[in-house]
């Protein structure tokens, strides 16, 4: 963990950065003594696709939050900030920031041995960022030069690099400098872990803004290996049916308003993704599905997990049901939340006809209508569902989405914006539907994942 002078962190979101800033909010604003979260409001003073930073008044324990957060690949710790022009490239602005001090007390731990040290340059700056389909992180290099001063965002990585290096250099320190890929601003959580950068040096990070910039030490970095084993070395898969990312259910859960203790039911488990990693966050959980081979599936997953996760006996139970009749399993338990990819209907490898997807949205409808009726049976009022619905990919930007979620209707739910209104208008850049829902998709799936929030009136 890093030192606890500082009140400023910021959070480097994931490629679908609509759904790390909804998690961030819902994680950051529980109370929670395992991270330091009081509980309060969040303050952000900055945000862009690409990072987002808050003022705190407590330290967070950044090396817990960040398991926490499936949307989240950094964690870091702002250090200053320094006043620039708008005309002013990054390195121009911070050419007398690294003096030695500055360098050893606040970036550079004791370290024996040859240090290891990487740069990663973020954007504040709107004008700057073109991520248009929630993907790209790279700045579109077409624009560069027609709207933006910096004399070339590209290259101030390594302008700032050598500038470092040759300051440690100086001071007799041998010294190797990682930089981020040629079309690239900032380094891959693989590649500082990889290079142990937080381990033998500093990933150095610079968040710039049009009249100002932060700079920033790394405290932590998304474990992508884990992430990996979560999700490939599970004896069970199931590819006909998908299975949601484990960084996905993360997030999922993490919307869901549960504490740890609580119970979540997923109704549609398949091969227990969603219980996996419910069981991480510490919650109980139970999962049921139509298909009996889904569940030996889980049950197969689940038994690796807990010998591989060292999850204590008895946080989980799985039976064969129908969601629709799954309440006469549930008598006695204590149901806080459904969370759930409920089923997505049919896989498609090429956009299927609209008379199908009119007909997979029907059946669809009327299957979570009776399941969305059999859960008012038992959970308690304030509790959540969040569930996925399918969205058509036509194209990078659009989607043919489920024509309304009116399946509710009547049976007892509001819905809840992902992102409240207030923080959605401070973030204009965010991509929320019209109906306060967002968005997962990956560029090779026609079928993408619309993540929605109801609640228990
Ligand atoms: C997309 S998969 C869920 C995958 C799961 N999230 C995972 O990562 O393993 C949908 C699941 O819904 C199940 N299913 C479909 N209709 C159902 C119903 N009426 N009741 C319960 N489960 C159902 C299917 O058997 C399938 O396992």
């Amino acid at each position: 963990m890093c030192a606890n002078v500082f009140m400023k962190y910021a959070f480097v979101l994931g490629r679908v950065y609509t759904l790390s800033v909804a998690e961030l909010i819902a994680v950051l604003e529980k109370a929670d003594a395992g991270t330091g979260l009081t509980g309060e409001p969040i303050r952000i003073i900055e945000a862009s696709p690409e990072v987002l930073v808050i003022e705190i008044d407590k330290p967070l324990m950044t090396d817990r939050l960040q398991k926490k957060l499936g949307g989240i690949i950094k964690i870091l710790q702002i250090v200053d900030v320094v006043q620039k022009r708008e005309q002013d490239s990054i390195n121009f602005a911070l050419k007398h920031y690294f003096k030695p001090s500055v360098l050893k007390k606040n970036f550079f731990k004791d370290y024996k041995g040859k240090v290891q040290f990487g740069i990663s340059v973020y954007l504040l700056d709107m004008e700057l960022v073109k991520r248009p389909n929630g993907g790209n992180h790279a700045v579109n290099r077409a624009q560069k030069g027609k709207e933006q001063n910096f004399s070339n965002p590209f290259g101030e990585p390594k302008r700032l690099g050598m500038m470092i290096k040759k300051v440690m250099t100086d001071l007799g320190q041998s010294i190797r400098l990682v930089l981020p890929e040629f079309n690239s601003l900032s380094l891959a959580s693989v590649v500082v872990t990889k290079n142990l950068l937080l381990q033998k040096g500093a990933e150095i990070c610079i968040l710039a803004g049009k009249t100002q910039v932060y700079t920033a030490k790394t405290c932590t970095v998304q474990d992508f290996e884990d992430y990996g084993r979560r999700d490939y070395q599970r004896p069970a898969r199931d590819e006909k049916q998908g299975m949601i990312p484990p960084k996905v259910a993360q997030i999922m859960l993490n919307l869901s308003g549960c504490k740890s203790g609580d119970v979540i039911l997923d109704p549609f488990c398949g091969i227990g993704t969603l219980i996996q990693e419910a069981l991480l966050l510490g919650y109980k959980a139970l999962g049921s599905d139509i298909n009996k081979l889904a569940i030996r599936g889980s049950e197969q997953n689940l038994e690796w997990f807990r010998n591989r996760y060292k999850i204590p006996p008895g946080k989980y139970h799985l039976e064969t049901s129908d969601a629709r009749q799954v309440a006469k399993l549930l008598i006695g338990q204590n149901i806080k939340a459904v969370v759930t990819e409920g089923t997505l209907g049919p896989i498609y490898s090429e956009y299927p006809k609209p008379a199908e997807i009119a007909k997979n949205f029907k059946d669809l409808q009327a299957l979570y209508k009776e399941s969305f009726a059999e859960f008012a049976k038992f959970l308690p009022a304030k509790s959540r569902a969040v569930m996925c619905v399918p969205a058509y990919r036509r194209n990078r930007d659009s989607y043919e989405m489920l024509p309304d979620l009116d399946f509710i209707n009547g049976l007892g739910y509001n819905m809840v914006d992902i992102i409240s209104p207030a923080i959605a208008k401070k973030l204009p850049f965010l991509r929320l539907t019209e109906r306060g829902t967002a968005i997962y998709d990956r560029k090779d799936q026609i079928v993408a994942r619309e993540i929605a929030i109801f609640e228990k009136q």
